[in-house]
């Protein structure tokens, strides 16, 4: 018997976001915005020095301000129970952002690393009592700088929260290298990037009893439930962790960094709900960053531009705790069909805080090195670079040789040079003038892979008795545009319009999702929301087959198909609310469940293709960006506008990686050279060029049940390379830094 089938209508709609009047009238609500009766509020101290040890926190004038509640220390915060191990967030385990947990001894690790909580009765108060705080330090000498790690330097074993390997090799690159008939050798630096979404990490904290809720801004509700039950040592099931809005995260809110569990210490230690938000500052020393790099690249080619060995090679600090690196090598290692391959990550421990996920966390920086190389590669050959890279096309993992679930990487080649313009292209470097500016346009390839998660997935779905349903599931909204295309996904599942459906998250109370991680969240989530709303639908035409009274009986349910919320089987039919109330049910519930097979044969991965027009003024340094092209193969997609949105979002990221976002650690002090949006630069409005977004939709009947494989991270890969290689065809020159500033182009 087949499963009986709805008529799929809403996914691939431009539905415009549900949750955008709650967010432009100012209705919806955020995490330290929440109704807390009482509340006070938490202001967190960060450390002056980045190495050496707290000797004493005078908090008298502190304590005496009017308001003030309590000043937790390294000598009064209670200790914490049990410090988890660093794992990803996508595992569904424990996931705090490093496996130091402040304020359990004087220790001092990093420059801002918090030594202490300030609590009153209004943040003003909490704030300047923080200022009255007289701390006595013992330093001693911090590492903050390349020139002092580098000797240190070791290969993890692992990498990324013990994911990813510290080494991936594939043949001898050395002999490939040695055998090549052309050789590009180039070296690359990255400056660190830090978290700025609109919203900084926050969180609302109180007590019931020995019950504990948390309003918290996160990418996953129960990642913080379980990081902050293990933390606590109480059992999960008395934390609550509510997450409605998110007001962006991109990797800042992936990890559960100290504040949630700091908040609701806080709230116990004064008797009264408690909200902590960090500050804009705070938020370039308390959730991580991307770290700063150094990557090397040699490419071994054939005359005919085929590759025969790449070596990519990475150092990188990371902080006194933890073996973390953004894993910059990974795609390098399967974006080309190339048969010798040696990957390196080395570390040396640095006064840092541990690194985190940022936005296509390795993938942005990894194939910045390899598709500048590529480019290079390509002007040495006399080969376009497009052409290039069709001669390297893989078609199934080189390191695995299994075959990709879906690739679409020609078609976005092809379909993205078409729509930019890439064939007029004159290939000579410099050549094309208007007035001071000189013009040039570059591309690159993109990848970022597809990482279900390990664990079953699960939504609910109910359908009341007027004909409408709710469709729940844990994840929050963080501005990806999930609970618009959740709602889709439900409708098409149960065979009902869209306006009659309602998607609800953000709630540990909800059933169980992981933390939306590594673009995982449209491919798990919609597969665990099409699996409730099928169960259900199944279950409603189970009941009308079997049921006397239903035009429907006795019908096989594979006949049965459901649209607008009635089921059909040629002419006989009943709407899900009139067999409800014909039945008196006043509602019908199913759960489902989605877990993917972690032993499919196939390599997954996402891939697009980047392309960059730019104006250089080489008498100034400056570069425009002025238009960009990105096509992507993300699988099916369920709303092209809210897809659109992502991938056009990670391309100008990806112009603000390129071009403006830098942060340095002072040598000496540890603390970083830029903590606020003044001289943090990011991309805004007036840098964004006109954007094209081509979307390639491949069928992927392996990676979940609708084929999603996600937008979020991809369209900021490759767009940065895409423009350093604009800036070498407008110039001539090539700048293997980034961002690529006015200094490096004079
Ligand atoms: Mo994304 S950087 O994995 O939250």
């Amino acid at each position: 018997m087949t499963a009986p089938t709805s008529t799929a209508t809403a996914v691939g709609q431009d539905l415009a976001r549900l949750d955008g009047r709650p967010k432009v009238t100012g209705s919806a609500r955020y995490s330290t915005e929440v109704p807390a009766p009482g509340a006070a509020h938490a202001c967190l101290v960060g450390s002056r020095i980045a190495a050496g040890r707290v000797l004493a926190v005078d908090a008298e004038a502190a304590r005496a301000e009017e308001g003030v509640l309590a000043v937790l220390t390294h000598e009064n915060l209670p200790g914490i129970a049990e410090q988890p191990p660093l794992v990803p967030s996508l595992a569904g385990t424990a996931a705090p952002g490093q496996t130091f947990f402040p304020m359990q001894d004087d220790t001092v690790h990093y420059a801002g690393q918090h030594i202490a909580v300030v609590v009153a009765d209004t943040w003003e108060r909490a704030r300047h009592a923080a200022h009255l705080l007289r701390i006595s330090y013992e330093e001693t000498p911090a590492t903050t700088t390349f020139e002092q790690g580098r000797d240190q330097a070791y290969v993890p074993e692992r990498i990324f929260g013990g994911w990813l390997p510290g080494r991936i090799s594939r043949g001898d690159a050395d002999a490939g290298l040695a055998g090549a008939e052309l050789r590009v050798d180039a070296a690359f630096t990255f400056a660190a990037n830090h978290h700025n979404p609109l919203e900084p990490s926050c969180t609302t904290a109180w007590w019931e009893g020995d019950e504990l809720v948390l309003h918290d801004a996160t990418q996953g509700v129960n990642a913080t439930q379980i990081t902050v039950a293990r933390l606590l040592g109480i059992p999960r099931s008395r934390i609550r962790v509510i997450g409605h809005y998110v007001g962006g995260s991109f990797g800042s809110k992936a990890m559960i960094h100290d504040h949630p569990a700091l908040a609701a210490l806080a709230a116990r230690a004064v008797g009264r709900p408690v909200r902590l938000a960090l500050t804009r500052e705070q938020m370039f020393t308390s959730v991580g960053h991307r770290e700063e790099q150094e990557q090397q690249i040699s490419l071994g080619a054939t005359r005919e531009g085929r590759l025969t060995a790449i070596r990519h090679h990475k150092l990188s600090p990371t902080s006194h705790f933890d073996d973390w690196a953004e894993p910059s090598i990974g795609v390098s290692a399967q974006l080309y069909a190339c048969p010798h391959f040696d990957g390196v990550y080395r570390l040396f421990r640095a006064n840092t805080m541990t690194p985190t996920f940022m936005r296509a966390p390795g993938e942005a920086s990894g194939l910045f090195a390899l598709e500048c190389a590529m480019d290079e590669l390509a002007h040495e050959l006399g080969l376009d670079p497009v052409e290039l890279r069709l001669r390297n096309y893989a078609d199934a993992s080189p390191m695995t040789g299994q075959p990709w679930s879906s690739s679409g990487l020609r078609e976005c080649y092809r379909r993205g040079a078409a729509r930019f313009g890439w064939q007029d292209r004159d290939p000579r470097p410099g050549v094309r003038r208007e007035g001071d500016w000189l013009i040039g346009t570059g591309m690159a390839a993109a990848g970022y892979p597809v990482a279900p998660p390990p664990t079953p997935q699960r939504a609910r779905a109910r359908l009341y008795d007027d004909g409408t349903a709710v469709v729940q599931a844990a994840t929050p909204e963080f501005g990806t545009g999930v609970v618009t295309a959740m709602t889709q996904v439900a409708a098409d599942a149960l065979g009902m319009p869209v306006g009659r459906c309602r998607f609800e998250g953000g709630d540990t109370a909800l059933p169980d999702i992981a933390a939306a991680v590594g673009s995982s969240g449209a491919g798990m989530i919609s597969a665990a929301v099409h699996s409730a709303g099928t169960a259900l639908r199944e279950q409603l035409v189970a009941l009308a087959v079997a049921d006397r009274g239903s035009p429907l009986y006795g019908r096989d349910p594979a006949e049965v198909a459901v649209r607008d919320g009635v089921m059909r089987a040629g002419s006989a039919a009943e709407s899900y609310a009139g067999l409800l109330r014909r039945t008196a049910r006043p509602d019908a519930e199913a759960t489902g469940s989605w877990q993917p097979d972690s032993g499919a044969p196939y390599a997954m991965m996402t891939f697009g293709a980047q392309f960059a027009e730019v104006a250089v003024d080489p008498e100034l340094g400056l570069v425009r960006v002025r238009r960009m092209t990105g096509a992507f193969a993300p699988g099916r997609v369920i709303n092209p506008r809210t897809a659109r949105g992502q991938l056009m979002s990670g391309m100008l990221w990806g112009l603000g990686q390129a071009l403006l976002e830098s942060n340095r650690m002072r040598p000496g002090t540890g603390r970083w050279t830029h903590a606020s949006l003044g001289s943090y630069l990011v991309a805004v409005n007036a840098d964004a060029p006109e954007v094209e977004v081509e979307l390639v939709e491949v069928e992927d009947t392996v990676v979940n049940p609708l084929g999603v494989k996600g937008v979020g991270e991809i369209g900021q890969v490759g767009a940065a390379a895409a423009i350093a290689n604009a800036v070498h065809h407008a110039t001539g020159r090539r700048v293997r830094q980034l961002p690529i500033t006015v200094e490096a182009l004079l």
